[in-house]
């Protein structure tokens, strides 16, 4: 599929992803989400690929859904639209590898659903974050009423719902939105430091981490212990990912994974 929105760069073994329609702040539409299942799908396939940024060009990481493609359609279509963005999104939850969000700048509405579909975001100080949806009278359609909640808590995430306040990088560091701040000019060369250290690591290790506490946060507490004592188990034996690493760690040599 040729891209119109986005840009895809391989770096070794990491894919960045970056949003390429600046003029419109990277505004969500059809074509991003059908670009997006692409990349997925892509990535899926490549099991040399072991992490993905996704990030934007200009001054917004994505101010959210494109509100001119919306504000046409009827209820039954508004459902859709909405399906088709949590899709895409939770797509990004159940891909194996590490999904890091790069917030260069504006991450609203839609912008911000899509950051918190990845395993965890790191942001500008110059970013700037909300749920503007009460604002055009809408409320969040890509899952932002259900995963805010999970990340912050309850209370952080009304306030930020019902009041539509954009709030800058401290205050998202500050409620656990984000992860991690850097100065603008640093944070592509940090968030690939990060990258990095991930693609660095046991590789079904990372994939088997993300998987059990995604899954877990969604099951009793014992089911979750259960499949975390599984696949522990499926990490040792006989040239086993994890019999590298333990041996490489007592042989005081780096794991040859
Ligand atoms: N959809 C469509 N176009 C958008 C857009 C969006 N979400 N956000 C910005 N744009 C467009 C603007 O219309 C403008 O286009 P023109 O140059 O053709 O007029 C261009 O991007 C630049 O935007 P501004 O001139 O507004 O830039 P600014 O720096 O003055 O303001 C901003 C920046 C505060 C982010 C402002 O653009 C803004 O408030 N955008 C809308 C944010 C928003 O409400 N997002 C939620 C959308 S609804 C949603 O996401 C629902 C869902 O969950 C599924």
């Amino acid at each position: 599929m040729e891209y119109e929105i986005l840009n895809v760069a391989f770096q070794d073994n990491i894919v960045i992803v970056t949003i390429n329609r600046p003029k419109a702040l990277n505004a969500l539409n059809a074509r991003f989400f059908q670009e997006m299942d692409d990349v997925v799908s892509n990535v899926t396939n490549k099991p040399e690929i072991k992490v993905m940024i996704i990030t934007g060009e200009g001054k917004a990481f994505v101010a959210g859904a494109d509100i001119a493609e919306m504000v046409d359609k009827n209820s039954a279509e508004g459902s859709e639209f909405s399906r088709i963005g949590q899709h895409t999104f939770r797509s990004l939850e159940k891909l194996k590898i590490p999904v890091i969000a790069a917030i260069n700048g504006f991450a609203l509405g839609g912008g911000l659903e899509l950051a918190m579909g990845c395993d965890f975001r790191i942001a500008s100080t110059k970013a700037k974050f909300g749920q503007p949806e009460v604002s055009l009278g809408l409320i969040p359609g890509y899952a932002g009423t259900q995963r805010l909640s999970r990340l912050v808590g309850m209370g952080d995430a009304l306030f930020l719902l019902m009041s539509a306040e954009m709030i800058g990088a401290d205050d998202a560091l500050r409620i656990g939105l984000v992860q991690k701040v850097f100065e603008p000019e640093v944070l592509m060369e940090e968030v690939m430091k990060i990258a990095q250290t991930l693609a660095s690591k046991g590789p079904q290790a990372v994939k088997k981490v993300k998987a059990v506490t995604r899954q877990g946060y969604l099951m009793d507490f014992d089911k979750g212990s259960e499949l975390e004592a599984i696949q522990f188990g499926s990490l040792f034996g006989n040239e086993s990912e994890g019999e590298e690493g333990m041996m490489a760690f007592l042989a005081k040599r780096k794991p040859n994974w």
